[in-house]
């Protein structure tokens, strides 16, 4: 079996698009998780682009345990050294330098000669040799680039000390045989080839990243650069679920194999929902809420006499169970704690504490908790919030008053309101804005609702993200009554701005 190489690039490339900006303390959490579940290398961020990236990354540098950090860097020396200090702390460090190599990027964007851009190859890769062993280097639209240069410019890269060569489809433009044809002809003639792994990293405008990656690798590339759900610039990255579980589900035909747990990929796909407040769409291979859903009475009928009738994987196999174990109000710590480790959830003993508690305050408003609601409540929620939702009314419907009656715990102190507003919502959020001062110059930018899972007792999950000069704060709520869920949202976003205000460290980053 070929061992492939994953390469998680959500907290950089995914990062890198609308909507998708997270505060260093979330990125933290997914790289926490992104190391557990066997990642090999996480590009953490881009050091250079801003004080917060750079933090975000030394943070993930310092406690990351297993995977191998990366930063990304120009083709600068001011960009590599920042990388390089970046990655310092890590027990295995990379800097992932790059340069286009495409006529039309050399001509209208960098402005460059082709001889010009080899020197800066050979300067820039050896530079970053400097600061650490592992230097990847990538031609930034290879997929458009004369092959010839390509071949030159590989050569040069692997020559000054690049380890892993990275040939993009930047713009998702290649079809799986192009890439394919790329990766053979630049491994076939360039004469140091067989002292670099070769990686791709594709984009999906085309609908064909996880496709062409699978030819990449076929055609003898050792590295796949992916992200959780796929997002990432435009029509986003090649999602790692759709590799990784490719990998697995046809190793008959691709005889390939990875180092990443699949059954952390629902937790990690939530983790990122949860985050940036993107959902999937419901029919996203692998983590939409219909992968595994079997609606027709021909497939159902299949389903009840033989899985493997329409099932081609099995839900456990990304870590959602279809195991006996109801959980709800009478299930005690013994239960919750081997559901937490069917979940694959190790927690401390004050933080399986919390979640017990936070888990029978659930049970008690809900019948059925199921697995989602669970890496939900272990996931999303922070209890050491200074500004805590003590009560809240609400009147609305057809022909009434919408009103809302926040009461709000703050430093020992109760803290009451009651405002009137253009729906439930709308209400409860003046109402907070009424109490906490620190509202008013954070301006709400996104606010989302997600149903955790089916039914109409579904927990809801809220995102609130709002804007503040150049941060931008997310907070999340997650309660069966989704306008609770909505305030205890609205109030983490603000708790957020306060302890920033309070610290004034840099913990979030400028919005790009
Ligand atoms: O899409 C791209 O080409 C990139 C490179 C920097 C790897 O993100």
């Amino acid at each position: 079996m070929k061992h492939i190489i994953i390469f998680d690039t959500t907290l950089r490339d995914g990062e890198q698009s609308p909507g998708m900006s997270m505060t260093k303390e979330e990125k933290l959490l997914v790289a926490e998780l992104l190391d557990t579940m066997g990642v090999d290398v996480i590009e953490a961020g881009f050091a250079m682009a801003s004080e917060g990236d750079f933090h975000a990354v030394k943070a993930i540098a310092e406690v990351a345990k297993n995977a191998v950090i990366c930063s990304l860097s120009r083709a600068k020396y001011a960009d590599i050294e920042r990388a390089g200090e970046a990655v310092k702390p890590a027990k295995r460090g990379r800097i992932h330098t790059f340069i286009s190599t495409s006529d039309i990027h050399l001509k209208y964007q960098f402005r460059l000669e082709k001889p010009a851009v080899i020197e800066i190859i050979k300067d820039t890769v050896a530079y970053a040799r400097r600061f650490t062993d592992d230097v990847e280097w990538s031609a930034m639209d290879a997929t458009r680039s004369d092959l010839g240069f390509l071949c030159q410019a590989v050569e040069a890269a692997i020559g000054a000390g690049a380890t892993t060569i990275n040939l993009p489809d930047t713009v998702g433009y290649a079809t799986p045989d192009d890439v394919a044809h790329m990766f053979r002809h630049v491994m076939g003639n360039v004469p140091n080839a067989d002292k670099a792994v070769f990686s791709f990293h594709g984009q999906n405008d085309l609908g064909l990243a996880t496709a062409n990656t699978l030819a990449a690798l076929q055609a003898g590339a050792g590295q796949a650069e992916v992200t959780i759900n796929g997002i990432g610039e435009r029509a986003g990255n090649t999602s790692l679920e759709e590799v990784v579980m490719t990998l697995k589900t046809r190793k008959d035909r691709y005889g390939m194999e990875c180092g990443v747990k699949s059954e952390y990929i629902m937790r990690a796909s939530r983790l990122i929902q949860s985050v940036t407040g993107q959902s999937v769409q419901v029919n996203k291979a692998i983590v939409g809420a219909n992968a595994f859903a079997h609606e027709s009475g021909i497939h159902q009928d299949g389903m009840l006499k033989h899985s493997g009738t329409y099932e081609i994987m099995t839900p456990e196999s990304i870590g959602l169970t279809r195991s006996n174990l109801v959980m709800g109000k009478h299930s005690g710590r013994h239960a919750f704690k081997n559901k937490l480790e069917e979940l694959n959830i190790t927690l401390g003993d004050n933080a399986f504490e919390d979640a017990f508690n936070r888990f029978k305050a659930l049970a008690d408003k809900k019948k059925d908790v199921f697995d989602e609601d669970i890496l939900s409540l272990v996931d999303g929620e922070d209890d050491s919030h200074a500004l805590t939702l003590l009560s809240l009314a609400v009147q609305c419907g057809t022909g009434a008053v919408q009103q809302a009656e926040v009461v709000l715990h703050q430093d020992g102190q109760e803290l009451r309101t009651t405002q009137q507003g253009n729906g439930p919502v709308d209400a409860i959020f003046k109402s907070i804005k009424m109490l906490v001062p620190s509202a008013e110059s954070a301006h709400l930018k996104i606010y989302q609702v997600h149903a955790v899972t089916a039914g109409t007792d579904a927990q809801a999950e809220v995102t609130v993200r709002l804007e503040m000069g150049e941060t931008i704060i997310n907070g999340h709520g997650a309660d069966v009554d989704t306008l609770v869920a909505s305030a205890k949202a609205y109030l983490d976003a603000l708790n957020k701005v306060d302890r920033l205000r309070a610290r004034k460290d840099n913990l979030l980053e400028p919005v790009s």
